[in-house]
């Protein structure tokens, strides 16, 4: 953590707790600009400094990753060059700028090998059959670009993908595909990037939002598409209610997933999860399943409510990044076991790093 100073300004600007959030420096040069009297600037300065601690110093949740220094030099992959990072730009006419029209897959690099590759792609190739976006690469192209990217930055393990393809540039801001000139934008961003391992002590504690997950004839919420606006205004109202992260209802009420991952609970040695027809359909989400019904570990997917879900045993959500992280309390409420992560999710765990290590071992090249 740091102390910063707004363009040496007074007393009152002198020191604001920023941490290692970068974006802050930039912040400080806006409100330089932009406050024309000292009045005007010493109250910009106090959102800043509410929104630097709001946001930061207690930010915690299954994102949270260990600071990595080597980060700051990575080279990104843009459109088939390697480019670095401060150089890394996308036309301010992209689509998915635009628009949000595009879609991602976030994948782990464990010991060479992008786990559980194949599904990512299927994933990536639905979604953009679904918006009508020819890739215009195919998924061997795909895969020899997403292991260039890791290669040209020496990365072997411990690292994360963000691979994002948008329908590339228009002739003039619009929605429309038809206005677009060139071929899709491929962005790779290859960090080094290992989750928070307090966080698996600690868990995430969540907090229902009023934003639900809605049905596939509007957006379909399985989509996977570069705006993720409902999500954040989701994890917006957590954030600002004291919680980590948000977990979000279904349109009939029943509870469906979390804002960036999918939510668990253990109930009386059974394991259950929303049906899946409101919520991203994780990959990691779609592991813990099949690990259950290997191990003969009733799981079910299944509409329940939040009363389920407040008198749960444990609780605990997936995603790519985090693995799986335990659940401390939801809307304040507190989970029976001693200490976290409980037994089943720390089970579950343990099943689902062996997935892992199988893959490795089975795609190591
Ligand atoms: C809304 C949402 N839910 C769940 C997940 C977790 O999915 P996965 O397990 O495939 O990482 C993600 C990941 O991007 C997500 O954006």
């Amino acid at each position: 953590m740091g102390l910063w100073r707004i363009g040496g300004r007074g007393d009152e600007c002198r020191s604001l707790l920023a941490g290692d959030r970068g974006d802050l420096g930039q912040w400080k040069r806006i409100a330089c600009k932009q406050a024309p009297t000292r009045r005007a600037f010493a109250s910009l300065v106090d959102i800043l400094k509410r929104d630097a601690l709001s946001l930061h110093p207690m930010a915690r949740g299954t994102h949270d990753s260990v600071a990595d220094d080597r980060n700051d030099s990575i080279l990104i992959y843009i459109n088939g060059e390697m480019v670095p990072r401060d150089e890394a730009k996308i036309s301010v006419f992209d689509s998915g700028y635009l628009v949000g029209d595009g879609v991602w897959e976030g994948l782990r690099l464990h010991h060479g090998v992008f786990v559980f590759l194949e599904d990512h792609l299927d994933r990536l190739f639905e979604g953009a059959r679904m918006i009508f976006l020819d890739i215009g690469e195919t998924r061997e192209e795909l895969k020899q670009a997403l292991y260039e990217a890791v290669e040209a930055n020496g990365m072997t393990d411990g690292a994360h993908a963000r691979l994002m393809v948008t329908r590339g540039n228009k002739k003039t801001p619009s929605q429309d595909p038809r206005l677009t000139i060139t071929p899709p934008n491929i962005v790779i961003i290859p960090e080094y990037k290992t989750a928070n391992p307090e966080t698996k002590k600690t868990g995430v504690r969540l907090f229902t939002s009023a934003i639900r997950r809605g049905s596939p004839d509007c957006l379909d919420p399985r989509l996977n598409c570069h705006s993720k606006l409902h999500e954040v205004i989701a994890l917006t109202q957590a954030f600002h209610a004291g919680a980590d992260e948000a977990l979000m209802l279904d349109i009939h009420g029943f509870v469906s997933t979390c804002n960036a991952t999918n939510f668990f609970i253990v109930r009386k040695g059974e394991v259950w999860t929303s049906t899946g027809n409101y919520c991203m359909n994780g990959i990691t989400r779609a592991k813990v399943i099949e690990v259950c019904e290997k191990n003969e570990i009733p799981v079910r997917q299944k509409n329940f409510s939040l009363l389920d879900a407040y008198s749960a045993d444990e609780a605990f959500v997936t995603g790519t990044f985090g693995g799986l992280t335990p659940v401390s309390e939801i809307d304040h409420r507190t989970f029976p076991g001693e200490s976290l992560p409980g037994a089943m999710t720390s089970q579950l765990s343990g099943f689902y790093d062996l997935e892992i290590r199988n893959y490795i071992a089975c795609n190591r090249k």
